[in-house]
């Protein structure tokens, strides 16, 4: 059986994990607005990514003993002054996150619940994944800033990214 305080916290990493699906899916739809089909499936992959992590909290709570109590969603930004200035927001939100990831770690010890601090090692080693792929964008859009053509192909390139549930992994 959880704790209250452990409940609340991973009640409020539900939401988190929701806004952040909510934050892609506006990202998403920033780019499809301006015909940056590319850059718009790297968001929807992301948002799905997201969906799944709101999940695994969820059943975990569930699972635990736990209730699962939804609270609203805060509406994220719909404008950006660049696709940089997107990928720029994308890592600062993910170092956000690892800093609520740390945070659960960091109650889980403190109130010795040692299947929660399991199940959260999953995260943390997500968010590593999590920061990386978004500052690799953020380090290719600033190469390709003056190159003539260059978001044309790197609109292609993102294109291809695909959804891999996080079970197929081999988690
Ligand atoms: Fe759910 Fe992007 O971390």
């Amino acid at each position: 059986m959880i704790s209250k305080k452990m409940q609340d916290a991973l009640n409020g990493q539900v939401n988190a994990e929701l806004y952040s699906a909510y934050l892609y899916l506006s990202m998403e739809s920033y780019f499809k607005s301006k015909n940056m089909n590319g850059f718009a499936n790297w968001m929807r992959v992301q948002t799905q990514e997201e969906m799944s992590h709101v999940m695994k909290f969820y059943d975990f709570i569930d699972e635990r003993g736990g209730r699962i109590l939804l609270k609203a969603i805060e509406g994220p930004p719909t404008e950006w002054d660049s696709p940089l200035a997107v990928f720029e927001a994308v890592y600062e939100h993910e170092q956000k996150v690892t800093g609520l990831i740390n945070d659960l770690v960091d109650l889980a010890i403190a109130e010795k619940d040692h299947a929660t601090h399991s199940f959260l090692q999953w995260f943390v080693n997500e968010q590593v994944e999590e920061e990386s792929s978004a500052d690799q964008v953020v380090q290719q859009l600033k190469m390709i800033e003056n190159a003539p053509g260059g978001i044309f192909l790197f609109d292609r390139e993102l294109g291809q990214r695909v959804f891999t549930p996080p079970a197929a992994e081999g988690e």
